[in-house]
C-alpha cells in the first residue's frame, strides 16, 4: 500500500469519526408487542476506514445502518454523521445531507421498476439536479461490471445483477459515507470479491469510509474492524480481522446462545 494510503487511513479527516451514536435507543412497535432492536448503543464509524457489521438475524444490523444513516428516526439517544447531528434536523436538512454526505445500499435493492438500470443508477443526482464526475460513473460501472446491462429494466436483470445496481446507484455520486447492508448477499463469489475490493480501493485510495453489514466471515476480512451485535447491542470487535478469526468469533456466539 502507498504511503498516501496509509495517510489516508490513519487521519483522514482529523480522527473525527464520519458517524457517531451515543445512548441510541430503537423501539419498534409499543406495549407488549415492542420490540428492542437497539439497546442504547454507543458506536463511532471511524472515517476514512472500512467496518462491518456482523450479528445474527434480528441483531439490529439493518436497524443501526438506517438509524446512522438518517434513513429511521431513533427512539431516544443521538447519531451524528461528521460533525452534523442527525437526531433533530428537519426534513429539509436531513435530505440534504443524506443527498449529499451518504450513499445507502438497502438490504432489499428498492430499484424503480420502470427505469432502466442507468436511470436508477443515476436517479439521486437526476433529482439533485447534478451531474455525475466525468470518469467516476464509468469507474463505478466498471468496477460492478454492469456496461452490458444498462438498458435494461430491474425486471430483466438478474437478482445478483439488480444487487450490482443498487450498489452502483449508492456509489455514483461519490459520497463520502457508504452504507452497504449485506452487499454481497446475491452475489456470486467473484462478483462479491469484485465488489470488496472495490470498497475496499474506495476506502484505501479515496478516503472514503464504508459500513457494511454481511453475514461472511470472508467478506467481513476485507475490513479495518468488525463490530459485533447481538440483542441489539455491540458485544465485540475486532480490528484487522481474518476470515479465520471472525469464523471463531462467530462460533463462540453460537455456543453462548444456546439455552
Ligand atoms: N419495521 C419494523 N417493525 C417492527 N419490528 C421491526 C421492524 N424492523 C425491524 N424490526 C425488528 O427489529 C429487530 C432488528 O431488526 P433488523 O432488521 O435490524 O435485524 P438484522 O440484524 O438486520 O437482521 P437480518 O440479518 O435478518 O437482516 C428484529 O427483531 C426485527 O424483527
Ligand atoms: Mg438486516
Amino acid at each position: 500500500m502507498s504511503t498516501q494510503a496509509e495517510k489516508t487511513r490513519e487521519a483522514p479527516e482529523g480522527g473525527r469519526p464520519a458517524a457517531r451514536a451515543r445512548s441510541l435507543t430503537k423501539t419498534y412497535g409499543s406495549g407488549e408487542a415492542a420490540v428492542v432492536a437497539l439497546d442504547s448503543v454507543d458506536v463511532d464509524i471511524a472515517a476514512g476506514r472500512f467496518t462491518a457489521v456482523m450479528g445474527p438475524s434480528g441483531s439490529g444490523k439493518s436497524t443501526l445502518m438506517h438509524c446512522l444513516a438518517g434513513l429511521d428516526s431513533v427512539t431516544d439517544g443521538r447519531v451524528w454523521v461528521g460533525d452534523t447531528e442527525v437526531t433533530g434536523l428537519d426534513d429539509r436538512r436531513l435530505t440534504r445531507l443524506r443527498r449529499d454526505e451518504i450513499g445507502f445500499v438497502f438490504q432489499s435493492f428498492n430499484l424503480l421498476p420502470t427505469l432502466t438500470a442507468l436511470e436508477n443508477i443515476t436517479l439521486p443526482m437526476d433529482i439533485a439536479g447534478r451531474r455525475p464526475e466525468p470518469g467516476w460513473l464509468d469507474t463505478v460501472i466498471d468496477a460492478l461490471r454492469l456496461h452490458d446491462r444498462l438498458e435494461h429494466r430491474p425486471t430483466q436483470l438478474s437478482g445478483g445483477q439488480q444487487q450490482r445496481v443498487a450498489i452502483a446507484r449508492a456509489l455514483a455520486s461519490r459520497p463520502r459515507l457508504i452504507f452497504a447492508d449485506e452487499p454481497t448477499g446475491n452475489l456470486d463469489s467473484r462478483s462479491g470479491l469484485h465488489l470488496l475490493e472495490f470498497l475496499r480501493r474506495a476506502v484505501d485510495e479515496l478516503g472514503q469510509t464504508v459500513v457494511m453489514v454481511t453475514h461472511d466471515p470472508v467478506a467481513a476480512a476485507h475490513s479495518d474492524l468488525v463490530l459485533f451485535l447481538a440483542d441489539g447491542r455491540i458485544v465485540d470487535e475486532m480490528s484487522e480481522p481474518t476470515a479465520g478469526a471472525v469464523l471463531e468469533r462467530m462460533k463462540r456466539f453460537d455456543t453462548v446462545r444456546q439455552p
